[in-house]
């Protein structure tokens, strides 16, 4: 198999110059001027009037109606406000899962885009948590829209109603072990739904003329888990390492970055494509290994390291993933990929310890040094033994460098945990623990 590395073919070259690349391609600056550039340009998203929600059913009823029904809120502040074409409103999918809800609430901070609605679309799966987003609460400037990335019709009307200039897409099934597990879901989600959404968002850019095509981005957030698994000696992946998925998991983001792919050397569609490294921090379902292992440390409960703990990763704070998200959207080079990493390896039972040893500092237990719960399980079938990922071009592209390093990132990690004992709380007395039940029961 090839790289995924692409240049425009030559309709999308034409459509990719201005707006976006008012600075030349490659050259490093802040995404505060691409994106003032785009709101005098653009007009809803500087002007827009902040007016009440509609409610708007699946089936399109408004209203009253609509109010008795399963109820989609749809704003229509920036809807039909100007031209046709000049909303400043961007598309989040999978918004209220762990990296999506942290984009969500860093973009509103974030002086650079703060003023610049999103419509966020979810379909709330176990892992998609609204209470990530509390502190939007009665913010104009998110419109949360509970629907599923596979629905062709709720799509085209949220293109139809909100006239997006960029989408990000960030839902997916996204845990491995639930993928050996059941798969179907993953070739759902990740594949069909991102298929439809490469359909509807095709359709809105085909409509769209001038500046608002030419700005248009579809950005696909995907992970280095799609080029395999490295020797321990072999060099980090680049952009153009092969793709060699071993996963349900990995192979359905990998067919997705294919489909991204193909829809840009056929169609034109403007498109940006990342693969990052393992993300750890606030927000992230406890069933993933930083957050597990914090979670189960505080309630006295085993550690289950897989096999013999050696895997090794790449670790990245989860707000420096989504300033990498924002770099690209604004600069990065339409059909192209970028690795997004923290220059951080480390092996699963290392990042392990580093974790009970913060916990014997912050909380420590009579019982003793949190490291005694670790307990060695068998290891996941298939399990690749080494991701790496060399982030020198969107470091020499677009400047960016990751901010924390891995001793910061995961003192705030663990800090927030401990700080949130709530939100652990809600999470566990749902569908989590069957979860856990599931799958280490066997073990
Ligand atoms: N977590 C990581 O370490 C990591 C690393 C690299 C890339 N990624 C990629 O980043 C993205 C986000 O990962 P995450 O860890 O935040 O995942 P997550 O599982 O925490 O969140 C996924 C979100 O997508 C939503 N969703 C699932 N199916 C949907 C559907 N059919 N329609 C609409 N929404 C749906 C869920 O409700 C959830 O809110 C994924 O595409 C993942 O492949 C994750």
């Amino acid at each position: 198999m090839r790289g995924n590395a692409v240049q425009p073919p030559p309709q999308a070259r034409a459509a990719a110059a201005p707006a976006l690349a008012a600075r030349p391609a490659g050259a490093a600056g802040s995404d505060a001027d691409s994106w003032s550039k785009l709101t005098r340009t653009g007009g809803a998203g500087a002007g827009c009037r902040r007016r009440p929600l509609t409610l708007l059913r699946a089936d399109g009823v408004r209203g009253r109606a609509a109010r008795r029904s399963r109820l989609i809120p749809i704003d229509t502040t920036c809807a039909g406000s100007g031209s046709p074409n000049d909303s400043m409103t961007i598309l989040v999918t999978g918004g209220a899962g762990f990296i999506g809800s942290n984009f969500v609430l860093d973009w509103l901070a974030d002086p650079a885009t703060r003023g610049l609605p999103l419509v966020n679309l979810d379909a709330l799966t176990y892992a998609g948590n609204l209470h990530n987003l509390d502190a939007l609460r009665g913010d104009a400037r998110h419109v949360f829209v509970q629907g599923d990335i596979c629905e062709r019709a709720l799509l085209d009307r949220i293109f139809a109603e909100h006239r997006p200039r960029a989408v990000v897409h960030f839902a997916a099934e996204s845990h491995v072990d639930r993928s050996i597990l059941g798969p179907g879901a993953f070739i759902r989600t990740n594949v069909e739904g991102t298929f439809a959404l490469l359909e509807a968002a095709r359709a809105h850019w085909g409509a769209l003329a001038g500046d608002a095509r030419a700005a248009f981005r579809f950005l696909h957030v995907s992970t280095d888990e799609v080029y395999g698994s490295l020797a321990s000696d072999a060099p980090a992946f680049t952009e153009t390492h092969p793709y060699e998925p071993n996963s349900p998991y990995s192979a359905s983001k990998a067919a997705s970055d294919h489909l991204v792919r193909a829809w840009h050397h056929t169609y034109g569609l403007p498109v940006l494509t990342t693969n990052c490294s393992n993300n750890y921090g606030p927000f992230q379902f406890p069933e993933k290994l930083i957050p597990l292992m914090i979670v189960n440390a505080l309630a006295g409960k085993p550690l289950p390291v897989y096999g013999d703990g050696l895997q090794v990763r790449d670790w990245l704070y989860v707000a420096d993933h989504c300033r990498a998200i924002r770099a690209v959207l604004a600069r990065g080079r339409v059909g192209e990929t970028y690795n997004i990493g923290g220059w951080n390896e480390q092996p699963n039972v290392e990042i392990v310890r580093t974790i009970c040893a913060l916990l014997d500092e912050l909380r420590p237990q009579p019982q003793g040094p949190h490291a005694r719960l670790v307990q060695y399980v068998a290891d996941r079938p298939g399990h690749d033994r080494r991701y790496a990922i060399d982030a020198r071009k969107i470091e020499r592209e677009l400047g960016w460098r990751p901010a924390e390093t891995f001793a910061t990132g995961i003192r705030k990690t663990v800090q927030w945990y401990l700080e949130h004992a709530a939100w652990v709380a809600e999470v566990q007395s749902g569908a989590y623990r069957d979860w856990v039940a599931a799958n280490y029961g066997r073990r």
